[in-house]
């Protein structure tokens, strides 16, 4: 196990290139062992470790899958050939439930466990299941596990209750070689959602509206491997751009697509930051204090729920009060670990007030999720002294080299080996 340690107080400065998009990669990776003929390519594959969990779990299913010598990721699906998914590797993270889509799509039967609870509460897979028992499997839910069969997937109408990223992509996965039309509602309009069908369509499927809430999908008999290359991640370069304003820094963050960072860019403005937009490149330009805004976060092209709290660690510094509402998940537990740091902040149910005060002072903290380890390390770079991130596997999940990114910017961050998982007891000598 390891830690970060950051030295706070770093203004950053320089250049970073932004990986590809995580949450792209996963659902691509899996619906790339939907081609029969010829294999997937694909290039801007992030190398964190839900990747490597997803790459793992399609190796046990049968998929073959590598690396090449320039990092691109070749995905054989013919070789699929096994329908259980294996809990030790499903449990690290609920992306892996797309492979229920690819499994009842390809082989008309799919053993995948349910995923369990996790840091930022319930997120149940129900409209995920529903989905695949209209399009006529039959589901049982047995030790854990959702068992589903069927002779092939028949095309059908779905409302999705609620917008959900995970059940659009997961049912488009699905659709893709059902018989006849599916047609999905109130669809997520992300642009990971986009992007997976772009790659799906370049692979021979009939999929429309994606991007709006309506995505219709003509299921054909068969898919073939082709390249491609995923979008930048959204997510990463708001991250980094919080980083940025928090330091007071001059930072350019390179290969992004600027329209995916609407919401955050109009928002970081209002926040004091000066913003230099470029096609692919935008240059942050902070203020020696940024000025307090208030948020909600929204499905695309609204707020993304996983900035919220790098957003809200730059908020605990910035020169007055932020009100900031979290409407798409319970996402506030981190804040406990910000006010060990000096943070004010007071949580009533969805909605935090965050009272900016002059300066954060290091302490030892605790990552409880992928991104609220994005808000500690940002709120670590404004902080006087010391501070200790424990539980650095939860950022490793999702940010692909964080602390080399971040070293080049100039900030003073290293990783070091804990003693976290060390057996006690093997420590403690026994006498006779
Ligand atoms: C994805 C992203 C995650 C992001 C989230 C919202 C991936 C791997 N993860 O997660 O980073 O924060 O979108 O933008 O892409 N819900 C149900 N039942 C379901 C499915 C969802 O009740 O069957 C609820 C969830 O609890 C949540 C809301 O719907 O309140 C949206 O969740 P969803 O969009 O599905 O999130 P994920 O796809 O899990």
């Amino acid at each position: 196990m390891a830690k970060l340690v950051i030295q706070g107080g770093k203004r950053l400065q320089g250049e970073v290139k932004i990986s590809g998009a995580k949450n792209s990669a996963l659902p691509i990776i899996v619906a790339a062992a939907l081609a029969t003929e010829g294999e997937c390519v694909l290039d801007n594959i992030p190398k964190d470790s839900d990747v490597g969990t997803i790459c793992l779990i399609l190796r046990s299913l049968g998929v073959e899958l590598w690396f090449d010598q320039e990092g691109k990721l070749h995905v054989v699906g013919s070789t699929l050939n096994k329908y259980q998914a294996p809990y030790d590797l499903v449990r690290k993270m609920r992306a892996s439930f797309y492979t229920a889509g690819l499994l009842l799509a390809r082989m008309g039967r799919a053993e995948v466990p349910l995923p369990g609870g996790c840091a930022i509460g319930s997120r149940p897979v129900d409209f995920h299941i529903r989905g695949f028992s209209q399009m006529g499997a039959d589901i049982t839910i047995e030790h854990g596990f959702m068992k589903a069969t069927c002779d092939k997937l028949i095309g059908t109408n779905y409302y999705i209750n609620r917008s959900s990223v995970g059940t659009t992509m997961n049912l488009m996965i699905a659709a893709t070689l059902a018989e006849g039309t599916t047609v999905l509602e109130n669809c997520a309009k992300e642009p990971e959602v986009v992007d997976l069908a772009i790659f799906l369509n370049g692979m021979g499927a009939q999929i429309r509206g994606a991007g709006t809430d309506i995505i219709r999908i003509e299921g054909v008999e068969k898919l073939r491997g082709i390249e491609y290359t995923i979008i930048p991640d959204r997510i990463e370069a708001g991250t980094y751009m919080f980083a940025a304003a928090i330091t007071g820094g001059d930072v350019l963050i390179k290969d992004i697509v600027i329209e995916h960072l609407r919401s955050p860019l109009s928002k970081i403005e209002e926040a004091g930051v000066v913003v230099e937009k470029g096609a692919t490149e935008v240059r942050i330009i902070a203020p020696e204090r940024l000025t307090a805004i208030d948020l909600e976060t929204a499905p695309y092209p609204g707020f993304p729920t996983d900035l919220q709290q790098p957003l809200v660690a730059c908020m605990t510094v910035a020169d007055g009060t932020s009100v900031i509402t979290e409407n798409i998940f319970d996402r506030f537990r981190y804040v406990d670990e910000l006010r060990r740091m000096g943070a004010d902040i007071k949580v009533e149910r969805e909605t935090a007030i965050v009272r900016g005060v002059p300066q954060l002072t290091g302490a030892p903290v605790e990552v409880t999720d992928l991104r609220a380890g994005a808000a500690l390390v940002i709120a670590g770079l404004a902080a006087a002294g010391t501070t200790e991130i424990y539980g650095l596997d939860i950022i490793d999940r999702g940010y692909e080299r964080l602390e080399d990114k971040l070293r080049g910017l100039g900030a003073d961050i290293k990783r070091v080996e804990t003693h976290e998982g060390i057996d006690a007891f093997a420590q403690i000598e026994t006498r006779v």
